[in-house]
């Protein structure tokens, strides 16, 4: 368990770039997605993990790449149907043994119609998990609901993964986000969302999270639906690993950018 922690969380800083490249599960051929290898592979030099379902595993990512894989294993609902929160576990222990993956994710819908199947969807999970060693991470989801991403809300929802046991967590930047981070005992990372109006505002969604003691990011669109998605990670990843700050970050984009 431990050495599979430190292939997501990097010893030396203790944090992740975890890229999220999962949202075909329900959302289909998402914008700048719509070929997943030519998206990941300019990427994964710069990525600490993947984020990632099996069938995007197994079609658009080579079997000798080093870089850790996060199977995302909970699925099963899309985003025409009738309630993005009924979803159930698509992926079995065997099959994640199988792929060497570093983690399992799945989403909990608290405050949902289907909170209850949700939570032991994840209690399960992490039951199969603690077998062999597998983290999971619990992901904070609100389907089309973004309003709820509140401190108040998330703090339930991430204190309720951990004591399930979640050993990390992915939810969203809030205001008075670290008391999100404060009331959940396991790393918390964040999502990115849909994409910000511009680079910066995604750096600096960053950095406060940073600031407010996220473990890292588990982040996609706003670094490939950016039209400089390379520059955009190494941008980001200055700040989740080597604490710079906004302007910093974004000065390396632009020199990135132009090259
Ligand atoms: C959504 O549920 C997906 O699981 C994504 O992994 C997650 O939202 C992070 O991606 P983004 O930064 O694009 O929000």
């Amino acid at each position: 368990m431990k050495n599979r922690m430190a292939r997501i969380f990097k010893p030396d800083t203790g944090r992740t770039v975890m890229l999220a490249v999962d949202h075909g599960y329900f959302l289909g051929p998402t914008r700048k997605l719509e070929e997943p290898r030519k998206t990941i592979e300019p990427l994964l030099p710069y990525c600490d993990a993947l984020f990632v379902t099996r069938g995007v595993l197994r079609s658009s990512v080579d079997a000798d790449t080093a870089t850790p894989v996060v199977l995302r294993v909970s699925g099963g609902t899309s985003v025409i149907g009738k309630d993005l929160a009924n979803e159930g576990v698509t992926t079995s222990i065997e099959e994640a043994v199988r792929l060497n993956v570093a983690g399992m994710g799945l989403s909990i819908f608290v405050g949902s119609d289907y909170e209850h199947e949700s939570l032991l969807n994840l209690a399960g999970l992490v039951n199969e998990g603690e077998d062999y060693g597998i983290p999971v991470l619990a992901v904070t989801a609100v389907g089309k609901e973004l309003e709820k991403r509140d401190a108040r809300y998330l703090s339930l929802c991430c204190r309720i993964a951990a004591e399930l046991g979640a050993r990390m967590v992915k939810t969203y930047y809030c205001e008075d986000f670290a008391s999100v981070v404060k009331g959940c005992p396991v790393p918390v990372v964040i999502a990115g969302g849909p994409k910000l109006n511009t680079e910066l505002d995604a750096l600096e969604l960053t950095y406060d999270a940073i600031q407010q003691g996220a473990r890292g990011v588990d982040m996609g669109r706003n670094i490939w639906q950016s039209d400089f998605p390379v520059a955009m990670i190494r941008a980001i990843r200055a700040i989740v690993h080597e604490n710079k700050t906004v302007k910093e970050a974004y000065e390396l984009f632009n020199s990135i950018k132009g090259d």
